[in-house]
Protein backbone atom coordinates (compact mmCIF):
# COMPACT_ATOMS: atom_id res chain seq x y z
CA UNK A 1 0.00 0.00 0.00
CA UNK A 2 0.91 3.77 -0.61
CA UNK A 3 2.03 5.41 2.16
CA UNK A 4 -1.18 7.42 1.08
CA UNK A 5 -3.33 4.82 1.24
CA UNK A 6 -1.88 3.97 4.57
CA UNK A 7 -3.00 7.64 5.97
CA UNK A 8 -7.10 7.27 4.58
CA UNK A 9 -7.47 3.90 5.73
CA UNK A 10 -5.73 3.49 8.84
CA UNK A 11 -8.94 4.28 11.67
CA UNK A 12 -7.92 7.24 14.04
CA UNK A 13 -9.57 9.35 16.69
CA UNK A 14 -10.07 13.60 15.99
CA UNK A 15 -9.73 15.76 18.93
CA UNK A 16 -9.31 19.07 17.65
CA UNK A 17 -12.82 20.27 15.52
CA UNK A 18 -14.90 23.34 16.03
CA UNK A 19 -18.17 21.43 14.71
CA UNK A 20 -18.64 25.53 13.78
CA UNK A 21 -15.52 25.41 11.67
CA UNK A 22 -16.91 22.41 9.51
CA UNK A 23 -19.98 24.70 8.52
CA UNK A 24 -19.03 24.58 4.41
CA UNK A 25 -20.41 27.63 2.22
CA UNK A 26 -22.64 25.90 0.39
CA UNK A 27 -24.36 25.06 3.86
CA UNK A 28 -23.72 28.66 5.39
CA UNK A 29 -25.94 29.99 1.81
CA UNK A 30 -28.59 26.62 2.31
CA UNK A 31 -29.03 27.39 6.19
CA UNK A 32 -29.04 31.40 5.46
CA UNK A 33 -32.23 30.65 3.55
CA UNK A 34 -34.05 28.66 5.27
CA UNK A 35 -33.78 31.08 8.35
CA UNK A 36 -34.05 34.43 6.58
CA UNK A 37 -30.54 35.30 7.89
CA UNK A 38 -28.98 37.88 5.18
CA UNK A 39 -25.29 37.46 4.62
CA UNK A 40 -22.73 40.03 3.83
CA UNK A 41 -21.59 38.34 0.31
CA UNK A 42 -23.50 37.49 -2.58
CA UNK A 43 -22.46 33.90 -3.77
CA UNK A 44 -20.62 30.83 -2.33
CA UNK A 45 -17.68 32.32 -4.69
CA UNK A 46 -17.55 35.42 -2.46
CA UNK A 47 -17.63 34.03 1.19
CA UNK A 48 -15.24 31.79 -0.18
CA UNK A 49 -12.67 34.26 -1.16
CA UNK A 50 -13.28 36.07 1.92
CA UNK A 51 -10.95 33.11 3.25
CA UNK A 52 -7.62 34.89 3.17
CA UNK A 53 -6.42 34.84 6.87
CA UNK A 54 -3.25 36.63 7.99
CA UNK A 55 -3.73 35.55 11.31
CA UNK A 56 -6.38 33.34 14.13
CA UNK A 57 -8.04 36.83 14.25
CA UNK A 58 -8.64 37.65 10.61
CA UNK A 59 -10.21 34.18 10.82
CA UNK A 60 -12.06 34.61 13.92
CA UNK A 61 -14.23 37.27 12.42
CA UNK A 62 -15.18 35.17 9.64
CA UNK A 63 -15.87 32.02 11.17
CA UNK A 64 -18.41 33.88 14.06
CA UNK A 65 -19.95 35.73 10.95
CA UNK A 66 -20.87 32.33 9.22
CA UNK A 67 -21.89 30.77 12.39
CA UNK A 68 -24.35 33.64 12.09
CA UNK A 69 -27.07 31.25 9.85
CA UNK A 70 -27.37 28.82 12.79
CA UNK A 71 -30.84 28.89 14.56
CA UNK A 72 -32.53 25.87 15.01
CA UNK A 73 -31.84 22.61 16.64
CA UNK A 74 -31.99 21.31 12.91
CA UNK A 75 -28.82 23.60 11.70
CA UNK A 76 -27.26 22.16 14.60
CA UNK A 77 -28.07 18.38 13.84
CA UNK A 78 -27.43 19.12 10.16
CA UNK A 79 -24.19 20.91 10.24
CA UNK A 80 -22.71 17.99 12.62
CA UNK A 81 -24.36 15.39 10.79
CA UNK A 82 -22.60 16.85 7.87
CA UNK A 83 -18.77 16.75 9.58
CA UNK A 84 -19.48 13.21 10.72
CA UNK A 85 -20.33 11.64 7.37
CA UNK A 86 -16.95 12.79 6.08
CA UNK A 87 -15.44 11.88 9.16
CA UNK A 88 -16.82 8.51 8.74
CA UNK A 89 -15.29 8.66 5.19
CA UNK A 90 -11.71 9.58 6.41
CA UNK A 91 -11.89 6.43 8.88
CA UNK A 92 -12.32 8.51 11.86
CA UNK A 93 -13.73 5.51 14.73
CA UNK A 94 -13.79 8.31 17.64
CA UNK A 95 -14.45 12.00 17.83
CA UNK A 96 -14.20 14.74 20.28
CA UNK A 97 -15.40 17.66 19.21
CA UNK A 98 -15.71 21.24 20.57
CA UNK A 99 -18.84 24.03 20.31
CA UNK A 100 -18.77 27.42 21.03
CA UNK A 101 -22.29 28.12 23.28
CA UNK A 102 -21.80 31.64 23.61
CA UNK A 103 -21.46 32.33 19.90
CA UNK A 104 -24.93 30.87 19.68
CA UNK A 105 -26.51 32.52 23.15
CA UNK A 106 -25.73 35.80 22.56
CA UNK A 107 -27.67 35.52 19.52
CA UNK A 108 -30.47 34.63 21.52
CA UNK A 109 -30.39 30.84 20.50
CA UNK A 110 -30.98 28.70 23.72
CA UNK A 111 -28.46 26.80 24.88
CA UNK A 112 -30.67 23.50 24.91
CA UNK A 113 -31.21 24.05 20.73
CA UNK A 114 -27.39 23.57 20.45
CA UNK A 115 -26.13 20.91 22.56
CA UNK A 116 -29.18 19.03 21.67
CA UNK A 117 -29.16 19.40 17.73
CA UNK A 118 -25.27 17.97 18.30
CA UNK A 119 -25.62 15.66 20.42
CA UNK A 120 -28.22 13.99 18.63
CA UNK A 121 -26.00 14.08 15.36
CA UNK A 122 -23.11 12.13 17.36
CA UNK A 123 -25.72 9.57 18.95
CA UNK A 124 -27.04 8.49 15.09
CA UNK A 125 -23.51 8.35 14.00
CA UNK A 126 -22.72 5.84 16.82
CA UNK A 127 -26.22 3.70 15.39
CA UNK A 128 -25.32 4.47 11.88
CA UNK A 129 -21.26 3.79 11.86
CA UNK A 130 -20.46 2.69 15.40
CA UNK A 131 -18.61 5.77 15.79
CA UNK A 132 -18.10 6.80 19.21
CA UNK A 133 -18.59 10.74 20.21
CA UNK A 134 -18.55 13.02 22.62
CA UNK A 135 -18.74 16.95 23.47
CA UNK A 136 -16.15 19.39 24.66
CA UNK A 137 -17.86 22.77 25.38
CA UNK A 138 -15.42 25.66 24.56
CA UNK A 139 -15.40 28.72 26.84
CA UNK A 140 -14.27 31.64 24.44
CA UNK A 141 -11.78 33.59 26.11
CA UNK A 142 -11.59 36.58 24.61
CA UNK A 143 -15.03 37.21 27.11
CA UNK A 144 -14.92 37.68 30.78
CA UNK A 145 -15.04 35.09 33.40
CA UNK A 146 -18.23 36.06 34.34
CA UNK A 147 -19.88 35.03 31.12
CA UNK A 148 -17.55 31.84 31.39
CA UNK A 149 -19.35 31.09 35.02
CA UNK A 150 -23.09 31.80 33.38
CA UNK A 151 -22.20 29.17 30.58
CA UNK A 152 -21.24 26.83 33.32
CA UNK A 153 -24.61 27.24 34.68
CA UNK A 154 -26.30 27.74 31.65
CA UNK A 155 -24.21 23.82 30.84
CA UNK A 156 -25.43 22.15 34.30
CA UNK A 157 -29.01 20.24 32.67
CA UNK A 158 -27.19 19.06 29.97
CA UNK A 159 -23.93 17.99 32.49
CA UNK A 160 -24.50 14.61 30.78
CA UNK A 161 -23.88 15.28 27.30
CA UNK A 162 -20.28 16.92 28.21
CA UNK A 163 -16.92 14.64 28.51
CA UNK A 164 -15.20 17.77 28.95
CA UNK A 165 -14.68 21.87 28.88
CA UNK A 166 -11.99 23.49 26.90
CA UNK A 167 -10.77 27.29 25.73
CA UNK A 168 -10.94 28.74 22.69
CA UNK A 169 -10.90 31.71 20.89
CA UNK A 170 -8.49 34.82 20.41
CA UNK A 171 -5.35 33.75 22.37
CA UNK A 172 -3.08 36.74 22.80
CA UNK A 173 -3.89 39.01 26.06
CA UNK A 174 -5.94 36.11 27.07
CA UNK A 175 -3.72 34.24 29.17
CA UNK A 176 -5.33 30.44 30.55
CA UNK A 177 -5.14 32.19 34.22
CA UNK A 178 -8.12 34.08 33.09
CA UNK A 179 -10.29 31.09 34.01
CA UNK A 180 -8.57 29.21 36.32
CA UNK A 181 -11.70 29.46 38.92
CA UNK A 182 -14.12 28.49 36.10
CA UNK A 183 -11.93 25.55 35.51
CA UNK A 184 -11.71 24.55 38.57
CA UNK A 185 -15.20 24.10 39.04
CA UNK A 186 -15.22 22.36 36.31
CA UNK A 187 -12.48 19.84 37.35
CA UNK A 188 -14.81 19.74 40.72
CA UNK A 189 -18.12 18.25 38.41
CA UNK A 190 -15.79 15.71 37.16
CA UNK A 191 -15.69 16.88 33.53
CA UNK A 192 -11.89 16.49 31.17
CA UNK A 193 -9.92 20.27 31.25
CA UNK A 194 -8.34 20.80 27.64
CA UNK A 195 -7.13 24.57 26.11
CA UNK A 196 -6.04 26.24 23.11
CA UNK A 197 -2.43 27.23 23.91
CA UNK A 198 0.97 27.99 22.39
CA UNK A 199 -0.68 28.44 18.91
CA UNK A 200 0.14 31.97 18.07
CA UNK A 201 0.60 32.64 22.06
CA UNK A 202 3.33 31.64 23.69
CA UNK A 203 4.98 28.84 25.29
CA UNK A 204 3.93 30.76 28.97
CA UNK A 205 0.36 29.82 27.90
CA UNK A 206 0.73 26.33 27.74
CA UNK A 207 2.81 26.06 31.07
CA UNK A 208 -0.15 27.82 32.80
CA UNK A 209 -2.57 26.24 31.05
CA UNK A 210 -0.93 22.81 32.57
CA UNK A 211 -0.38 24.78 35.61
CA UNK A 212 -3.49 27.26 36.64
CA UNK A 213 -5.95 24.78 34.53
CA UNK A 214 -4.76 21.71 34.94
CA UNK A 215 -5.19 20.96 31.41
CA UNK A 216 -5.09 17.09 30.43
CA UNK A 217 -4.25 18.15 26.61
CA UNK A 218 -2.79 20.98 25.01
CA UNK A 219 -4.69 22.36 21.69
CA UNK A 220 -2.21 23.39 19.25
CA UNK A 221 0.99 23.83 21.54
CA UNK A 222 2.81 24.15 18.68
CA UNK A 223 5.09 26.86 20.65
CA UNK A 224 6.55 24.68 22.78
CA UNK A 225 9.07 23.80 21.24
CA UNK A 226 10.92 27.88 22.09
CA UNK A 227 10.95 26.63 25.67
CA UNK A 228 13.30 23.33 25.89
CA UNK A 229 12.54 22.81 29.65
CA UNK A 230 8.54 22.76 28.33
CA UNK A 231 9.49 20.25 25.91
CA UNK A 232 10.86 17.76 28.54
CA UNK A 233 7.69 18.52 30.72
CA UNK A 234 5.41 17.57 28.24
CA UNK A 235 7.43 14.45 27.46
CA UNK A 236 7.55 13.55 31.07
CA UNK A 237 3.97 14.45 31.71
CA UNK A 238 2.86 12.32 28.25
CA UNK A 239 0.58 15.43 27.87
CA UNK A 240 -0.90 15.00 24.17
CA UNK A 241 -0.77 18.12 21.68
CA UNK A 242 -3.74 17.66 19.03
CA UNK A 243 -1.72 19.77 16.31
CA UNK A 244 -3.73 20.84 12.93
CA UNK A 245 -1.14 21.38 10.16
CA UNK A 246 -3.44 23.32 7.76
CA UNK A 247 -4.90 25.53 10.23
CA UNK A 248 -1.47 26.10 11.39
CA UNK A 249 -0.66 27.08 7.41
CA UNK A 250 -3.26 29.24 6.88
CA UNK A 251 -3.41 31.07 9.65
CA UNK A 252 0.50 32.00 9.09
CA UNK A 253 1.27 30.12 12.46
CA UNK A 254 3.96 28.59 9.99
CA UNK A 255 5.21 30.36 6.57
CA UNK A 256 4.95 27.03 4.60
CA UNK A 257 4.24 23.47 5.68
CA UNK A 258 8.12 22.30 5.08
CA UNK A 259 8.54 24.67 8.15
CA UNK A 260 6.40 22.83 10.70
CA UNK A 261 7.28 21.28 13.52
CA UNK A 262 5.03 17.84 13.91
CA UNK A 263 7.87 15.46 12.99
CA UNK A 264 10.33 17.54 15.28
CA UNK A 265 7.41 16.92 18.76
CA UNK A 266 7.07 13.19 17.50
CA UNK A 267 11.03 12.45 17.16
CA UNK A 268 11.13 14.51 20.61
CA UNK A 269 8.73 12.11 22.30
CA UNK A 270 5.81 14.73 22.36
CA UNK A 271 2.19 12.90 22.37
CA UNK A 272 1.36 14.66 19.14
CA UNK A 273 -2.08 13.61 17.20
CA UNK A 274 -2.84 15.25 13.64
CA UNK A 275 -6.33 17.39 13.49
CA UNK A 276 -8.45 20.00 11.40
CA UNK A 277 -9.53 22.58 13.57
CA UNK A 278 -12.28 24.40 11.35
CA UNK A 279 -11.71 22.04 7.87
CA UNK A 280 -13.75 24.59 6.15
CA UNK A 281 -12.04 27.27 6.43
CA UNK A 282 -8.75 25.49 6.50
CA UNK A 283 -8.90 23.71 3.13
CA UNK A 284 -9.25 19.71 4.64
CA UNK A 285 -10.72 17.68 6.48
CA UNK A 286 -8.72 15.08 8.95
CA UNK A 287 -6.74 13.18 5.80
CA UNK A 288 -6.73 16.28 3.54
CA UNK A 289 -4.08 16.95 6.99
CA UNK A 290 -2.45 14.04 7.45
CA UNK A 291 -1.40 13.85 3.43
CA UNK A 292 -0.51 17.46 3.28
CA UNK A 293 1.44 16.45 6.23
CA UNK A 294 3.43 13.72 5.22
CA UNK A 295 3.64 15.08 1.37
CA UNK A 296 5.94 18.13 3.24
CA UNK A 297 7.73 16.53 5.93
CA UNK A 298 9.98 13.58 5.80
CA UNK A 299 7.38 11.67 7.53
CA UNK A 300 7.50 7.52 7.29
CA UNK A 301 4.84 4.74 7.53
CA UNK A 302 6.09 4.71 11.83
CA UNK A 303 5.08 7.96 12.26
CA UNK A 304 1.58 7.19 10.81
CA UNK A 305 1.21 4.26 12.77
CA UNK A 306 2.57 6.34 16.14
CA UNK A 307 0.10 8.95 15.18
CA UNK A 308 -2.93 7.20 14.42
CA UNK A 309 -2.01 5.43 18.19
CA UNK A 310 -1.47 8.33 19.95
CA UNK A 311 -4.84 9.93 18.56
CA UNK A 312 -6.78 6.89 20.50
CA UNK A 313 -4.50 6.67 23.58
CA UNK A 314 -5.18 11.06 23.81
CA UNK A 315 -8.67 10.67 23.62
CA UNK A 316 -10.84 10.64 26.91
CA UNK A 317 -12.56 7.13 26.10
CA UNK A 318 -12.96 4.59 28.71
CA UNK A 319 -9.73 2.38 29.63
CA UNK A 320 -11.71 -1.11 28.10
CA UNK A 321 -12.64 0.96 24.57
CA UNK A 322 -9.01 2.12 24.70
CA UNK A 323 -7.61 -1.24 24.72
CA UNK A 324 -9.85 -2.35 22.20
CA UNK A 325 -8.63 0.93 19.87
CA UNK A 326 -4.96 0.45 20.43
N1 LIG B 1 -11.92 28.75 17.37
C1 LIG B 1 -12.04 28.03 16.24
N2 LIG B 1 -10.85 27.70 15.75
C2 LIG B 1 -9.93 28.20 16.60
C3 LIG B 1 -8.51 28.20 16.64
N3 LIG B 1 -7.78 27.60 15.71
N4 LIG B 1 -7.91 28.85 17.66
C4 LIG B 1 -8.64 29.46 18.60
N5 LIG B 1 -9.96 29.50 18.61
C5 LIG B 1 -10.61 28.87 17.61
ZN1 LIG C 1 -8.88 24.99 17.55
Amino acid sequence: ATLRNILEKMPKAELHIHIEGSLEPELIFALARRNGVALPYASVDALRSAYAFTDLQSFLDIYYAGASVLLAEEDFYDMTMAYLQRANNDNVRHVELFFDPQTHTSRGVAFATVVNGIHRAVQDAREKWGMTGALIMCFLRHLSEEEAFATLEAALPYRDKLIGVGLDSSERGHPPEKFARVFARCKGLGLHLVAHAGEEGPPAYITTALDDLHAERIDHGVACMQDPALVQRLVRQQTPLTVCPLSNLKLCVFKRLQDHNLLALLEAGIVATVNSDDPAYFGGYINDNFIAAFEALPLTREHARRLARNSFSAAFLAPEDKARRL
